[in-house]
């Protein structure tokens, strides 16, 4: 908190009021507005909260016009050459780099749990075999509450970090299971020797009939990709996560909606999209007709991969991203078009005056696609990606939520629709 205030008066009424001023350790300073009600009459309005802090949080730090991302306080470059995910999942989730001793009893809680109840494999192969891998991840996740419901009490700090971890642990092996049962394939347990990446890599590719040994370089690809997806502080989907579980809700309940929320094509089903726009555009001759068509507001055709609410930079994720395609492109051997597509799409874009202006440069999902590409991921799975990864900073957030005094999430409105009016008998309406 600050001491410094900030005096808001009412010409018409001739009231006025000081607000505090909140401000954190980092980013801009924010006004406490709850006074205003009372103090002035007045609420406010901020559709889509782009001018809104919803809550403090100490997790994660973005600074919008430079760039800047950082979990708990470590560069999110640094942490993408020298860390790992299951690395950064303790650092989000406890705020401090593990010791050894920590970061190997924590791989092992995470081991511990990467089994799912049988009867889950019963629920995920009623679905049909084309169901969207997002609607499968929604629906099988919010089910673990029914496992794990009766004995949970969200007021013991031991059972929601015993959540926590069980989520981390359990998404990958509900992810593999939903694309085998995609692929009309048997499914396979988790391999505990494995790590958290070639795990999940083993589960999703390797079949009962012949060995399979995990690439390396698609499992540090992988490493990568989820610690720059891990958290991101207060977007669409953390959001969701808070407000359901402002209400006490279950936390697998929770991550569900988080889940819901991530899906759309303004959020995280935008690497999936990015990938059919790519291949929509084809070639790099109609690059040019498709940024006319960005730019028009007439035509619903928006550039995926591009904008942010937050970031007016580049987003520091797609440059480390876009660099690793490179690598691991190399690596597999292999010589992807659509990187050249999506490279010249970016150099366009940013060559031209409506994206300067708007400050729209690639995020997180416009290269991320290729990865997955190179790796074998299908398109439809690229989503259920993001959502493994964020699933670590939706229940490190969750957990500083019931950690912190919390009212129930419940923003106001303005009312626009009809006065009263009476109510009229059906024989006397036209
Ligand atoms: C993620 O919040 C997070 O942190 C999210 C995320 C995370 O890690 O959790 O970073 C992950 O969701 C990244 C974003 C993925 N989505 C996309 O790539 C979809 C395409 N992008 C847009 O839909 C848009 O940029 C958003 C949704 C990302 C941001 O939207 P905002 O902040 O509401 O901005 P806006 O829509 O008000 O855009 C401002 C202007 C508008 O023009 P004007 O009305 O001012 O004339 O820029 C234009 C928009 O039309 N614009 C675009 C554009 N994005 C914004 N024009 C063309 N192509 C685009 N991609």
């Amino acid at each position: 908190m600050s001491n410094k205030k900030v005096l808001i008066s009412d010409k018409a009424s001739g009231q006025q009021i000081e607000l505090p001023v909140v401000r954190g350790t980092e980013g801009e300073p924010t006004l406490d507005i709850k006074g205003l009600p009372s103090g002035l009459g007045y609420f406010t309005y901020d559709p889509g909260f782009a001018a809104t802090a919803a809550c403090t949080s100490q997790i994660t730090f973005i600074d919008g016009g430079k760039g800047i991302l950082r979990y708990r306080g470590y560069p999110i470059e640094q942490l993408a050459e020298r860390s790992t995910f299951v690395e950064v999942a303790y650092l989000l989730l406890n705020g401090e780099l593990p010791t050894e001793s920590k970061l190997n009893a924590f791989r092992d809680n995470v081991k511990y749990h990467t089994m799912v109840h049988e009867q889950l494999y019963t629920f995920i192969s009623g679905f049909h075999y084309d169901a969207h891998p997002m609607a499968m991840m929604a629906g099988v996740v919010g089910s673990l509450a029914a496992f794990y419901h009766e004995r949970f009490n969200v007021n013991d700090p031991e059972q929601r970090m015993l959540a926590a971890e069980r989520m981390i642990a359990k998404m990958p092996t509900i992810a593999a299971a939903c694309y085998r049962h995609h692929m009309g394939w048997p499914m396979v347990y988790p391999q505990n020797n494995l790590r958290f990446t070639e795990r999940f890599l083993h589960m999703m590719f390797s079949m009962p009939s012949e060995e399979y040994e995990v690439s390396e370089v698609a499992a540090r690809a992988l490493d990568l990709l989820f610690i720059l997806h891990a958290d991101h502080e207060q977007n669409a989907s953390t959001s969701t996560v808070r407000l359901v579980g402002s209400t006490g809700a279950n936390p697998y309940a929770c991550v569900a909606a988080g889940i819901s929320a991530l899906w759309g094509p303004a959020h995280g089903g935008a690497n999936e999209a990015v990938l059919a726009m790519l291949a929509e555009i084809g070639d790099v001759s109609k690059v040019p007709e498709y940024i006319e068509r960005a730019k028009d507001k007439n035509d619903p055709f928006r550039l995926m991969g591009f904008g942010h609410r937050v970031y007016k930079h580049y987003d520091p994720r797609a440059t480390i991203i876009r660099a690793a395609c490179y690598e691991v492109l190399d690596e597999l051997g292999q010589d992807d078009p659509m990187m050249d597509l999506a490279m010249e799409l970016e150099r366009i874009a940013l060559e031209d005056e409506y994206f300067i202006e708007k400050k729209l440069y690639p995020n997180v999902d416009f290269y991320s696609g290729i990865i997955y590409k190179a790796l074998g991921i299908p398109v439809s799975m690229f989503t259920v990606m993001f959502a493994i990864a964020r699933t670590v900073g939706w229940v490190s957030q969750w957990l500083e939520q019931c950690e912190t005094p919390t009212k129930i999430g419940r923003p106001r409105q303005v009312y626009a629709g009809p006065t009263e009016r009476r109510y009229r008998a059906l024989h006397r309406r036209q």
